[in-house]
């Protein structure tokens, strides 16, 4: 099996940290993520073997992001669907909840229904997701977060069983 990853996020913190390490292992790696002097440096760590995506997943358009990296790479293998916003939000701000929802849930869906079909469409891959320890409890000090990320556990969990039913691999 080839490998090519495509990860969300990539820029910074664990997704960074993930890309780093499947670059050790010889991947392919397509980075995505709204800096782009972040994205440069990451492409630097391993010429010709990293792909850059400039792209705000509050937007949509995941799935053409996929396409290009699938030309780009030779295919896509794995997706690791990592971008993800939260902060304490003791005021229940709308622009913390608001972004947290348009980032986690809206940008998570988009990304997840664009490489299931990928996945399905081409033979199979693994899909992957961050979600978090706050998703199993409604939590005080940044409710949406909680529950985003409750969102994308579900939804997860949906779409394996989906996977099995239609034998989508
Ligand atoms: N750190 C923790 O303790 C922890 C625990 C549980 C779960 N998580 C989850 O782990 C994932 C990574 O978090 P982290 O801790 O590594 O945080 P981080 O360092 O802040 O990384 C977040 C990544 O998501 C990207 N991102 C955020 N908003 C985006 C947007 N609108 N469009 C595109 N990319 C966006 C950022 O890229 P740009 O800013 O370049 O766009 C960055 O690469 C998140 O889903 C987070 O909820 C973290």
């Amino acid at each position: 099996m080839s490998k090519n990853i495509l990860i969300t996020g990539a820029t910074s913190g664990i997704g960074r940290a993930v890309a780093l390490e499947c670059l050790k292992r010889g991947y392919k790696v397509a980075a995505t993520g709204r800096r782009a002097e972040l994205l440069a440096e990451l492409k630097r760590a391993a010429p010709g073997r990293v792909f850059t995506y400039l792209h705000d997943v509050t937007t949509g358009g995941a799935a053409q992001i996929i396409a290009v990296a699938d030309k780009e790479m030779d295919g896509v293998n794995i997706v690791l669907i990592n971008a993800g916003y939260g902060d304490i939000d003791l005021d229940l701000k709308e622009e913390v909840e608001l972004k947290t929802v348009n980032t986690n849930v809206f940008g998570f869906t988009d990304a997840a229904c664009a490489a299931y079909r990928y996945f399905k469409k081409n033979g199979g891959g693994v899909l992957g997701a961050v979600s978090s320890i706050a998703s199993f409890r409604g939590g005080w000090a940044a409710p949406a977060y909680n529950a985003s990320k409750a969102f994308v556990g579900n939804y997860m969990e949906g779409l394996r069983v989906k996977s099995y039913r239609e034998k989508s691999g």
